[in-house]
């Protein structure tokens, strides 16, 4: 039961807690029960809890082990329950406390952050007409629906291309909702200096190639080498995006990131929005050169699909898992 309880309250962090891990404690002695999250500061909610009352007896339930120079003495208490070790450490792993902090874990040793690619697309898989009419696909729940995605993740990334057409803000519209940092991809730096994300609650982060001109822009500016196509090399990118401390990353797009996505195998998570209609010869959501085999398609494996307002959300999980921190894969 604590642990549940003490996942629950770790996942009212999500996307508020960067760069540090989404984690709680539940200390429960005699009658008495204390809960503890991640500190703003990044304190441990353990080492939070020591702070309060002295932990010997009772139980302690921690969604995230300490790590190994916290100096917190637990010898003393009557049980231990570790949802997931700290990276580096061993122990049991839960695989529901360990996706609190998988892009976080991922990121502290090298890799690249946990993505959550979100599709809003028509029955035939299209995701603005012929001539780039998006808006809108999905009903309104849907689109809420959205905004709690982007509510619980730490940046939202998008190509030039969405930018162009769409001139999103990428913020959350939700009451109290979190804003991610927006996140642009674009190799020539073509990004209007006037696009609504450049003056958005966030500092936005445009990743652009050293080959791109030199341009003021109100937004953080990374330059990586290109890669063989000229783009924005995408795991480089995604890797610059970890070592800015932003663990969990909801890509929304359009067609030809998702495509980049999904070849370098960086989708950990997708969650589709289907629309009950038909667009004739639209825009496919991942766009790009054919594939010459059916073994060669991507594979995700059903996690819940259900029905939002007038849409179906299905929520996917990539078939191979990318090695955790933990030394197994979490699915
Ligand atoms: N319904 C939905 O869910 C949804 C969501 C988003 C967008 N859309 C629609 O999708 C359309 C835009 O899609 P799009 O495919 O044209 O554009 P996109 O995927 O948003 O952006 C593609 C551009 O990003 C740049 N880029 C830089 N590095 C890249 C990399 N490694 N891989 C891929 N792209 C990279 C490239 O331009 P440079 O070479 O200049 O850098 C590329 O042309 C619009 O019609 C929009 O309305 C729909």
């Amino acid at each position: 039961m604590s642990l549940d309880e003490a996942i629950a309250l770790a996942e009212t962090l999500l996307g508020r807690v960067a760069p540090h891990p989404a984690a709680a404690a539940v200390y429960e002695v005699g009658s008495r029960r204390y809960t503890a999250l991640t500190e703003a500061d990044g304190t441990h909610p353990v080492s939070l809890l020591a702070r309060q009352i002295p932990l010997i007896g009772g139980r302690l339930t921690t969604t995230l082990g300490l790590p190994p120079d916290a100096g917190e003495d637990l010898s003393q208490l009557d049980s231990l329950c570790v949802g997931v070790p700290w990276p580096g450490c061993r122990g049991h792993v839960d695989p529901r406390a360990a996706r609190l902090v998988l892009g976080w874990a991922r990121a502290l040793t090298g890799g690249t952050p946990e993505v959550t690619a979100k599709v809003a697309c028509s029955l035939d898989g299209c995701i603005a007409t012929s001539g780039g009419e998006s808006k809108w696909i999905t009903g309104t729940q849907a689109r809420s629906d959205g905004h709690g995605l982007r509510d619980s993740h730490d940046a939202i990334m998008v190509g030039i291309g969405t930018v162009l057409a769409d001139d999103p803000r990428l913020s959350c519209r939700l009451v109290g909702g979190q804003h991610p940092v927006p996140v642009v991809l674009d190799s020539r730096l073509r990004i209007p200096r006037d696009a609504r994300l450049l003056s958005g609650p966030r500092q936005a982060v445009v990743i652009t190639t050293t080959a791109a001109p030199e341009r003021p822009l109100r937004a953080k500016v990374i330059r990586l080498s290109a890669g063989p196509d000229g783009r924005v090399p995408i795991r480089e990118a995604l890797q610059t995006l970890g070592s800015l401390g932003l663990g969990r990353v909801l890509v929304e797009g359009g067609a030809s990131v998702h495509r980049s996505m999904l070849d370098a195998q960086l989708v950990d998570n997708l969650r589709v929005y289907v629309a009950p209609r038909v667009i004739f010869g639209g825009k496919p959501w991942a766009g790009g050169t054919p594939l010459a085999s059916l073994d060669a398609a991507p594979r995700f494996v059903f996690e819940s699909v259900e029905r939002v307002g007038v849409d179906m959300a299905m929520s996917l999980r990539a078939s191979v898992p990318q090695k955790d921190p933990w030394g197994g894969s979490v699915t």
